[in-house]
This record gives structure tokens, C-alpha cells and sequence, in this order.
């Protein structure tokens, strides 16, 4: 059986995209046969992963049939060696407002029926990673219906953590559908590098927050912006991006080519470095407590 990872949090922009990205690609790459599915309207785990212009990119048209006709969704193949996707889109919209249409339902069976109707597909894998929309509650509670573990990315900021509050709710409401859901941890995102201090303080109201019951994920991953948008640009993973740098004619080749140098973050291996040590942390959490 797969290992199905739910990466949450209530508040927008706090990195959920980013971390499921990282941590799909790098595990995938480690040789753990994968599929991210992106439950996110917005659909921007298509731009980090690179496959937004695949044509068998359907806007989430394959997760709303899962869950109003029953059917399982094909996924996108070969992103990465290793890795598959299902992609979120205009059709994950609709199948948002399906699941809230019955909720009337005290059963709400439809909030089963993205489980059911992936689990064929989700058999063929080693890891699930489920990137999550910031609110859609009822997608929320159909993900951690299917999920075994709840990873919540906050930067830190009240708000940040209050939808991390959020979550840890809206999980323990899923928890009379689905026992066995743990939250394997939190990871702190886009936190200034050095600012020990301002570490410090978040990591303690993390603990206040959780009471000290929720593991907290080493190491945050670093604040950098133009590595963030650049990788989000180009379709590139942090790991990759730098390898693009490494492989980019330097200023003084390109100057003698005539051509633009490119530039880049110089932070970049250091991004990398972040999100490969976590993904290592997490799959480590997620083997352990499978026993
Ligand atoms: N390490 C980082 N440092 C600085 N900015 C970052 C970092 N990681 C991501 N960002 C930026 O933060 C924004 C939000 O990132 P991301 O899309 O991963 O968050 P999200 O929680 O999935 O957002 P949403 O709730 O909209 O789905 C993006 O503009 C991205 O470029
Ligand atoms: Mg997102």
C-alpha cells in the first residue's frame, strides 16, 4: 500500500505547492514510485512540476468524474522519472461545489468517493502527495479521508498559524471517517536564513499551538524569492534549477557569444538543500510510522 501525504494549511501562500512539489519530485527521484495529485483549483502544481502544456493535462476534469461518476482518473505520466500527476484545474472547482452541494448529507458519501474511486490507481504507487487548496473545506475532508498523514507548512505569521489551527480541526473531524490519519508534522516556510531569533520565537508558538504533540520538521525551508519564482517560471525543481545553473554559460561566455546571460538566485543551492533534507526527515517520519 502507498503512503498518502496531505499537504495543508487554511492560509493561502504559505508554500503547500512548493513543499508538495519538492517532496513528490524528490522522493521520486530517490526511487519511490510516485504520483501528486493537485486538489487546487488554481492548479499551480502543474506549473511547479512543469506539465502545465502536456496535453493530457485536463484541469481536474478527471477528479471530479472520480468523484460524481466513480471513474479512476489517468494520470499524467512520466513528469519525472518516477513520478506521475493528476492535475487540479477548473474541473476540481466543480467537484469542490459537489462535494459542499451534499453536504446536507449528514453521510456525505461524495466526501468517500475521491478515495474510492482513486484507490486502483493510488495502488500502483509507493507515495501519494496531495497538494491542498487554502480553504475548500469539504475537498479538505475528502483528501484526509484518503490520507494517511497531514503535512502543514506555516510561515510563522498569525495567520499562517491560525490556518494551521485550522487544519488540525478540520483533522480531527476527519478522524472519525479515518482513524488512522496522523499529522506527521509541521514545516516552516520561507523563513529568512540567520534569523535565529525570529526561529526560535515561531518554532515556540508552534509549540504553544500543538502543545508540543506535533513534530516539528527540520530544517524550515529558506525565504528566497527569486529562486521560488524562477523555479515556479521555468517548471524546475529547486535540485534542477541549480543544476541549470551550473550548466548556464557563465556572464563572461555568454558576453563573448553575444548572447543575455541569464540570471539566477544564487540562494538556489541552498533552497535545494533545505527541501532535500525535509523530504528526507518526512519520508523517514512517514517509513517509521508505518512500522
Ligand atoms: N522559499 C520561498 N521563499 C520565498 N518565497 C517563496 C518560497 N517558496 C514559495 N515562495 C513564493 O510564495 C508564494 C506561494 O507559494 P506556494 O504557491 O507554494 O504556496 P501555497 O501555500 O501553495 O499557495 P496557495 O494557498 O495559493 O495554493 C509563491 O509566490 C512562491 O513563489
Ligand atoms: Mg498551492
Amino acid at each position: 500500500m502507498p503512503t498518502i501525504i496531505a499537504v495543508a494549511n487554511g492560509k493561502g501562500g504559505v508554500g503547500k505547492t512548493s513543499l508538495a512539489a519538492h517532496l513528490a519530485g524528490l522522493a521520486a527521484l530517490s526511487g519511490w514510485r510516485t504520483l501528486a495529485i493537485d486538489l487546487d483549483p488554481q492548479a499551480n502544481l502543474a506549473r511547479d512540476l512543469g506539465y502545465l502544456e502536456r496535453d493530457e493535462n485536463d484541469g481536474g476534469e478527471g477528479l471530479f468524474l472520480a468523484v460524481i461518476a466513480s471513474q479512476t482518473p489517468a494520470p499524467i505520466t512520466d513528469v519525472r522519472k518516477n513520478l506521475d500527476a493528476i492535475s487540479g484545474g477548473p474541473g476540481t472547482r466543480k467537484l469542490s461545489n459537489n462535494l459542499a452541494m451534499g453536504a446536507h448529507n449528514l453521510q456525505n458519501t461524495g466526501l468517500d468517493a475521491l478515495r474510492d474511486a482513486l484507490a486502483p490507481l493510488v495502488a500502483e504507487y509507493d507515495l501519494v502527495v496531495l497538494d491542498l487548496p487554502p480553504g475548500e473545506a469539504y475537498v479538505q475532508q475528502a483528501a484526509f479521508r484518503m490520507a494517511d498523514h497531514v503535512i502543514i507548512p506555516t510561515t510563522g505569521d498569525d495567520a499562517a498559524n491560525d490556518g494551521l489551527s485550522l487544519v488540525l480541526e478540520n483533522y480531527e473531524a476527519a478522524r472519525a471517517a479515518n482513524p488512522a490519519l496522523t499529522v506527521l508534522g509541521i514545516v516552516v516556510t520561507q523563513m529568512q536564513v540567520g534569523a535565529k531569533a525570529m526561529l526560535r520565537e515561531t518554532i515556540e508558538d508552534l509549540e504553544s499551538i500543538v502543545e508540543g504533540e506535533v513534530r516539528i520538521f527540520e530544517p524550515p525551508v529558506r525565504y528566497a524569492k527569486k529562486a521560488a519564482r524562477d523555479c515556479r517560471h521555468q517548471g524546475l525543481l529547486a535540485f534542477e534549477y541549480e543544476e541549470a545553473m551550473a550548466r548556464a554559460p557563465k556572464w563572461w561566455e555568454a558576453r563573448r557569444s553575444g548572447a543575455k546571460a541569464q540570471s539566477f538566485a544564487d540562494n538556489a543551492g541552498g533552497l535545494a538543500g533545505d527541501y532535500q533534507r525535509l523530504t528526507e526527515a518526512i519520508l523517514q517520519a512517514a517509513t517509521a510510522e508505518a512500522g
